[in-house]
């Protein structure tokens, strides 16, 4: 289309989430125009026809899905997402994604086949999800109850997320890559619960998929909490990887010192 917007602002989608909101502050902090929307600005990933009013202009937008990237039909809404973003002179774009899933593997290759040169940050599980996530009531009651406790997993921070994606959207020579973001050592779910102060207790799943639809929880994000905690807890993502590295120069940042801030921010 030959139509760029070089001095538009960024577009930040999931903005009041855990990667949005840090990205959004880390861009503002470089003093880059950013925008952040979620469905309170009137966007969402499931009303396609208001898209075009919030990608005039935009010249990067970060892609992170909500609730989740690994659910069926997630790919083919961020892909025509994308497709919508270049059609309207939208250069740079950056998606976030999950490791080891199929479904969220699918999404990325659904995105890449509208826009190649879309930049990649596949995170593994969020140390966040401890704190502002869907663990932090379990961490907060002192019992972290789930169906797997004793995979090695390399937790990630979202701060390290973040500022993966910020880079990648402020400044060029990121288009096409694909960073595999994960922390610098693998600790299991009882590990990780006993340095946050909880115990881990193990649970049949079908045991904990009744709890958390007594809890209220919809249907389809329990089925997708049951996945991540059977299927995608077989070993494929015991392993770390060096995303962070590549993408910042420099290591990523310790589980214990996220830990460490989370119990002073009880404190
Ligand atoms: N948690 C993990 O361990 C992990 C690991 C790897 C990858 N991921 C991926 O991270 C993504 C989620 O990112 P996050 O954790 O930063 O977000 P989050 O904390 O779950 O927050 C969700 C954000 O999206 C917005 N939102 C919710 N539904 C929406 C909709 N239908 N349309 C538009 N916006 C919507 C929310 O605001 P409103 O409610 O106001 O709309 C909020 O800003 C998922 O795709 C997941 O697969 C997560």
């Amino acid at each position: 289309m030959g139509m760029t917007n070089a001095q538009g602002p960024v577009l930040v989608t999931a903005a009041t989430g855990k990667t949005g909101r840090r990205v959004l502050a880390r861009l503002t902090d470089l003093g880059i125009d950013a925008r952040g929307i979620t469905r309170s600005d009137g966007f969402d990933w499931d009303a396609p026809a208001r898209w075009p009013e919030f990608l005039t202009g935009v010249r990067a937008a970060y892609l992170a899905y909500a609730p989740d990237i690994a659910m069926p039909g997630a790919g083919a809404k961020v892909a025509a997402f994308a497709e919508a973003a270049r059609a309207h002179g939208v250069e740079r774009l950056v998606m976030l994604s999950g490791r080891g899933e199929e479904t969220a593997l699918a999404s990325e290759q659904a995105v890449r086949v509208v826009a190649p040169d879309t930049t990649i940050v596949r995170c593994s599980f969020f140390a966040q999800n401890f704190d502002e996530g869907a663990l932090a009531g379990y961490i907060a009651a002192g019992t972290l109850t789930l169906p797997v406790i004793d995979m090695p997993e390399p937790f990630v921070d979202v701060e390290d997320v973040a500022e993966v994606a910020a880079k990648a959207l402020a400044e060029p020579g990121h288009e096409g890559r694909l960073y595999e973001v994960t922390g610098p050592e693998l600790l299991t779910f009882a590990q990780a619960a006993e340095l946050l102060g909880a115990q881990a207790i193990a649970v049949p799943v079908d045991e904990w998929r009744a709890e958390l639809a007594a809890a209220g929880l919809p249907a389809d994000l329990i089925d997708l909490l049951a996945y991540l905690f059977t299927e995608v807890m077989d070993g494929r993502n015991r392993s770390v990887a060096d995303g962070v590295q590549q993408a910042l120069g420099r290591p990523a940042r310790r589980f214990e010192e996220f830990a460490a801030e989370m119990k002073k921010a009880a404190a």
